[in-house]
């Protein structure tokens, strides 16, 4: 499989074709999600990864089955992943509340966290393309939801207390908002024993409680949840029976327009499908440059996800039109280097990942992040800077209401060739678009 496969679905929606290589499973797909998700919620990008490897370590313990052990570490990635389709609906002061809402709850404050009952529901078509078991449904559904039925419940409150296994996810999560900022293990060690000296019996089994207290016993035994190392501690800890397999080019495209249409939803009307038209506009520029097929794979992907890492800007800061701060620009220009991370860690994406890093730098060298000068910025991202640029021109944002016509938008655009603007591309942009 390769990117000629996202090609081939983009283009002619026809069966997948093989190509060896280094290509995503549907564990690669769905690490990438999680960050996404962690992203939105103004987490470390890893926070689902922690949440998944304490939920791992637990498991292996209290939990037989090598599918429940699955279902513990996936439901630790994805937990939050509702959370992705009601961004549309949050103010700005919600979102603010993000990524305090698990301590919130865990603190006892139901009614006031009660908007957040929608994030208890899984976007089901993310099932079939990440192959997740439907159980990851109640397990995600009840997530916030203690031994004793309190908590934030779903509408349809559970009939019997949470399984053994969907505890271990909400205590981890529990454990991780409490202690993973934390970067130095006898700290976090003393944090955790605090936390358990305060901790209500009536929210976990105490089986849950007495093995987390026996294999976490040492400040050396907290090194399981070291940031820089999580991705391998959750990859050793990932049941080896649960084999993820290679996923095919259409389910990629359709996690990426997924992913894409949540993140321009966020914006609600002002970027509507912004993504979409970015990839739109990519493969037909890539189409008059006659490249391969895979690579207009890489093209559609790269306008799909381009914007992604705006997840991270606070919306006051995206729909303002007075002069930055100095903080606001940092958040701004991390949007890109952001989002670099996570795609590059995507097997086979690297090209993407560099592309992506890249949308925001200008020819002559006052872009962000690097201040990149002509080719040192590599061509997708030379691109992505001309179909981003000419896509926001052509629609309305709350500064300027009204959208410009393609022809002015393209003005304006040649008014910065040589400077921002790469002059070729700009010939495929306007071939393209007339
Ligand atoms: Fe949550
Ligand atoms: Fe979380
Ligand atoms: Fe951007």
């Amino acid at each position: 499989m390769g990117f000629q496969d996202v090609g081939e679905a983009y283009l002619l929606q026809e069966e997948p074709i093989q190509n060896a290589g280094s290509w995503p499973t549907t564990l690669d797909m769905t690490i990438a999600l999680s960050k996404v998700i962690s992203l939105a919620e103004q987490q470390p990008l890893t926070h689902g990864l922690a949440v998944a490897t304490l939920s791992g370590a637990l498991a292996q313990t209290l939990l037989k089955s090598e599918h429940d052990q699955k279902l513990a570490m996936q439901s630790g990635l994805l937990h939050d992943i509702g959370i992705l389709p009601l961004l549309s609906s949050l103010s700005p002061e919600q979102e603010a509340l993000l990524p305090h809402h698990n301590t919130a709850i865990f603190q006892g404050h139901y009614e006031k966290s009660q908007w957040l009952e929608p994030h208890l529901y899984f976007p089901t078509e993310i099932l079939s393309l990440l192959h997740l078991d439907r159980e990851i449904i109640d397990w995600i559904k009840l997530h916030h939801c203690f031994i004793n039925k309190t908590g934030l419940l779903p509408k349809d409150p559970p009939l019997k207390p949470p399984t053994l296994g969907m505890n271990i996810v909400t205590f981890s999560h529990s454990v991780i908002d409490t202690l993973y900022h934390i970067p130095n293990s006898l700290q976090r060690y003393e944090k955790a024993q605090h936390f358990l000296s305060q901790l209500p019996a009536c929210q976990f089994y105490s089986d849950i409680v007495e093995t987390f207290q026996e294999q976490f016993s040492t400040p050396e035994s907290f090194k399981l949840l070291d940031a820089r190392r999580i991705t391998t501690h959750f990859q050793s800890l990932y049941p080896q029976s649960a084999q993820p397999i290679l996923l095919n080019g259409s389910e990629i495209l359709h996690l990426c327009q997924w992913i894409s249409n949540q993140t321009d939803a966020r914006q609600g009307k002002y970027t509507q499908h912004e993504g979409t038209l970015t990839a739109q506009l990519m493969v037909k520029m890539g189409k008059r440059l006659n490249l391969p097929l895979h690579e207009l794979g890489q093209l559609a992907l790269a306008g799909l996800l381009h914007d992604v890492g705006k997840l991270a800007i606070p919306l006051q800061v995206l729909n303002q039109h007075r002069a930055l701060t100095p903080q606001n620009r940092e958040s701004i220009v991390s949007h890109t280097t952001i989002l670099e991370e996570i795609i590059s860690g995507i097997p086979g994406f690297q090209t993407i990942g560099q592309w992506v890093g890249a949308h925001h730098e200008c020819l002559n060298g006052s872009g962000y992040p690097y201040g990149r000068r002509r080719h040192e910025i590599p061509i997708g991202a030379r691109m992505l800077a001309i179909a981003d640029t000419y896509v926001a021109l052509t629609q309305a944002r709350p500064f300027r209401p009204s959208a410009y016509r393609p022809k002015d938008a393209l003005d304006i655009l040649k008014n910065q060739q040589g400077r921002i603007f790469d002059p070729s591309l700009l010939e495929l942009l306007e071939a393209s678009i007339l």
